[in-house]
């Protein structure tokens, strides 16, 4: 099986990117982030705030996260309900990003996310693709832009589905989790050793979209002529 992994700090474009080169390439597409927001929905719809003062695992015992396909489409169902659009929202974010620092949580996904990858040619992203879930992927990339670049990408795309946030608000959020996905004890968001890293600074859409082509076939290439 193919499998590439995607990783990178925070609106750098991974999920709307990858969604667009898993159906390129036929690729199934996993979401790993939607998977721990709809933790993160769990959590908030229990009336639990970030700091998570509560028994974790006595809460996950009655969770269940599950992907399914609508064609290439990966839609998140928590406790049998589609909430792939509630999960969207900059509170959820902050959730997600705080439940993510909870080793039962990621217990909790991993096995998931594995049997993903097993039974179909995958393009998976996250934060830890790369280097925990599947540190044997074929192909590797890190995918990141600078701060401004990102927040003003997650500020547009705020703004399209129609909610009223600020920009300074998106910008200090997406710092302010890039920092706790990046120091936390496990699984931290780091790039692999041997991840291509790919900047998109600057670079419309299309450009990251082609940029991203070239290296995952150069990636598959170079691993078939090994
Ligand atoms: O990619 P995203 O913004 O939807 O991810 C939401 C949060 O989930 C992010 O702040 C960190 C966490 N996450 C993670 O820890 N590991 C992953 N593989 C994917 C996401």
């Amino acid at each position: 099986m193919i499998s590439v992994a995607i990783d990178g700090p925070a609106g750098a474009g991974k999920s709307t990117l990858s969604r667009k080169l898993a159906s390129h390439f036929g690729f199934i597409y996993v979401d790993t982030g939607a998977m721990y927001r709809a933790v993160g929905l769990k959590f908030s719809r229990l009336g639990i705030d970030a700091e998570l003062n509560c028994d974790i695992e006595k809460i996950l015992a009655d969770t269940s996260v599950d992907i399914r396909f609508v064609g290439n489409e990966q839609r998140v169902f928590l406790d049998g309900e589609d909430v792939s659009d509630e999960i969207r929202t900059p509170e959820i974010s902050m959730m997600a990003s705080a439940v993510s620092a909870k080793p039962p949580v990621r217990a909790f996904l991993l096995n998931t996310q594995r049997n993903l990858a097993k039974n179909s040619d995958c393009l998976m992203d996250g934060r830890d693709i790369g280097t925990v879930v599947l540190p044997n992927a074929t192909v590797k990339i890190y995918l990141t832009a600078s701060a401004e670049d990102r927040a003003m990408r997650r500020y547009k795309e705020l703004c399209e589905k129609g909610q009223t946030v600020e920009y300074k608000d998106v910008f200090d959020d997406m710092v302010k989790r890039d920092y706790n996905d990046m120091h936390r004890d496990i699984a931290p968001l780091k790039q692999a050793d041997d991840a291509i890293v790919a900047d998109t600074t600057g670079l419309e859409f299309e450009q990251s979209f082609a940029l991203l082509i070239e290296l995952i076939e150069k990636g598959i290439k170079a691993n078939e002529n090994n």
